[in-house]
């Protein structure tokens, strides 16, 4: 069994005048004192095992290695494509298994899925024990309370209006660097895209919060964080206390002892130029974006409602790499869009060669519920997506490969964090987020050490310690 130490914010700690969430300890007895998280999806559903880990930990329950091991296992969800729905489906079978041998065992799903079907996910698995979304985690201590003295399931997909103003224990499970929610929601509406739909409109955290909880991720040993968002540019909307996404760096920056800052997911359409000059003014800003471009061509991006064109991206670039040189950058494709021509796909193709990213997240387009893209012309047949999916990787590992083996002889400064996989004994990551193995003592991880690339393949270089 695994306990890890549960993230307080201290209750006289100026200036914050927020309620910390928390339930009287000792709630639960020995019948759910052991729980299990398996995750699926992006980082804010990671950072939110975290927040339901920190809640349960101060509750007295213990995070088990295994579900095996568990009183309740919590499926926490993504449903961002179909195929993420059917990992789900697939790993909750295994649970069910799990529960006809161990009855007592309790099963609860989370996230995105669950705030898409709520209750229709007893009619395809009835033995499921509490549902609950994205924005109701706070809620969890009763929602299993409840589950202790009632048989019937305890739905809770209300979403709480004040999630974004609560400050949440979290059990985080890196050392070194940290996730931090700085926003919620999003109000694009991307017709391929269930998110708006399921994490609610955009709701930023007060900027005090954000800062509060970097500075004591820095004292604790933290040395980078990064902030969460599904656009994280336009945070700032509806705050109190104006504060726009540049500001907030700067503040980060400034008032807190970590040494780098990321950010995901930046929406090219409130990239400005605040922002982009944020690279070279905010020392802390490591030097690298995702940026998800989507698609190469005006008419697919208009379709996908993304209010921007092939041209207003370039530009951007074209600002990002004037401020930044090495910036690295990185990008989200969706290939087989509806009505997506060959041409379309060509001007993706030529876009991908144009910009020269540093990598490619590509997906073959999904249809999702309750989605716009559903209602458009010229659904493709999977086999052509498919093929454009494989084009687009093909084009993107070579251009990879290149740029990375360009690095070699340059000196980087990386962020030793653990323990190589493959090649050296360590690793860690440049500024660039590129990952670096090298020979070094373990003693150094947890530094900032600067290294020679001496070698380079398509995911990661190989570095030696710079005398
Ligand atoms: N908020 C972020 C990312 C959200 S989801 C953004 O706007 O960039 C991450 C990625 O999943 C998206 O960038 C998109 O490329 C992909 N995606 C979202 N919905 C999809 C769908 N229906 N089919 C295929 N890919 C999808
Ligand atoms: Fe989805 Fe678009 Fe919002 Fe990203 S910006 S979460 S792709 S709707
Ligand atoms: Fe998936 Fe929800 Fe994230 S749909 S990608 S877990 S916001």
């Amino acid at each position: 069994m695994e306990i890890r130490s549960v993230s307080w914010y201290p209750a006289n700690d100026p200036p914050l005048q927020i309620p910390l969430v928390y339930h009287t300890p000792a709630y639960y007895n020995d019948t759910m004192k052991t729980f299990h998280i398996i995750t699926f999806g992006c980082q804010m559903n990671e950072h939110d095992a975290e927040r339901m880990t920190g809640i349960l930990e101060a509750e007295g329950c213990i995070s088990a290695l295994a579900a095996e091991d568990a009183d309740l296992v919590i499926l926490n969800t993504c449903s961002i494509r179909e195929k993420a729905e059917q990992k789900f489906f697939s790993e909750l079978g295994r649970i069910k298994q799990l529960k006809d041998a161990k009855p007592g065992l309790k099963i609860a799903v989370a996230g995105c899925i669950a705030q898409q079907e709520g209750a229709k996910i007893l009619s395809r698995a009835p033995y499921v024990d509490i549902v609950f979304g994205p924005s109701d985690i706070s809620r969890l201590p009763e929602m299993v309370e409840k589950k202790r003295f009632w048989s019937a399931p305890v739905i809770d997909i209300a979403g709480d209006p004040a999630y974004h103003q609560k400050r949440i224990p979290t059990s985080r499970t890196d050392k070194l660097k940290a996730w931090v929610s700085i926003m919620y929601g999003c109000d694009n509406f991307c017709t391929y895209c269930v998110v708006p739909y399921l994490r609610g409109r955009e709701r930023s955290r007060p900027g005090a919060d954000i800062v509060h909880e970097v500075r004591e991720l820095g004292q604790k040993g933290y040395r980078e964080v990064t902030l969460l968002g599904q656009n994280v540019n336009s945070y700032g909307k509806g705050l109190e206390e104006a504060c726009d996404f540049p500001s907030l760096l700067r503040l980060i920056n400034d008032s807190s002892d970590i040494d780098r800052i990321r950010f995901v997911t930046s929406h090219p359409r409130d990239l400005s130029d605040e922002l982009i000059s944020a690279f070279s003014n905010v020392p802390k800003v490591c030097e690298s974006l995702h940026l998800p471009v989507q698609s190469g061509s005006d008419d697919i991006l208009r379709a996908m409602n993304r209010k921007y064109t092939r041209e207003a991206y370039l530009n951007k670039v074209k600002r990002l790499h004037l401020a930044m040189p090495h910036i690295t950058l990185t990008t989200d494709i969706i290939v087989g869009f509806p009505g997506e021509s060959k041409r379309d796909f060509e001007m993706t193709m030529s876009l991908l060669e144009e910009v020269q990213f540093d990598g490619v997240y590509a997906f073959k387009y999904s249809m999702r519920p309750g989605t716009a893209a559903l209602k458009c012309e010229g659904h493709l047949p999977e086999d052509v997506k498919e093929s454009r999916l494989a084009q687009v990787l093909d084009l993107q590992g070579k251009m990879t490969s290149q740029k990375n083996s360009r690095l070699i002889g340059t000196k980087q400064e990386i962020l030793v964090d653990g323990f190589s996989k493959k090649g050296g004994t360590l690793c860690g990551r440049t500024r660039g987020n590129k990952m670096v193995n090298i020979d070094a003592p373990a003693s150094l991880v947890g530094s900032l050490v600067n290294v020679t690339i001496t070698a380079a393949g398509m995911n990661s270089l190989s570095g030696r310690l710079c005398e």
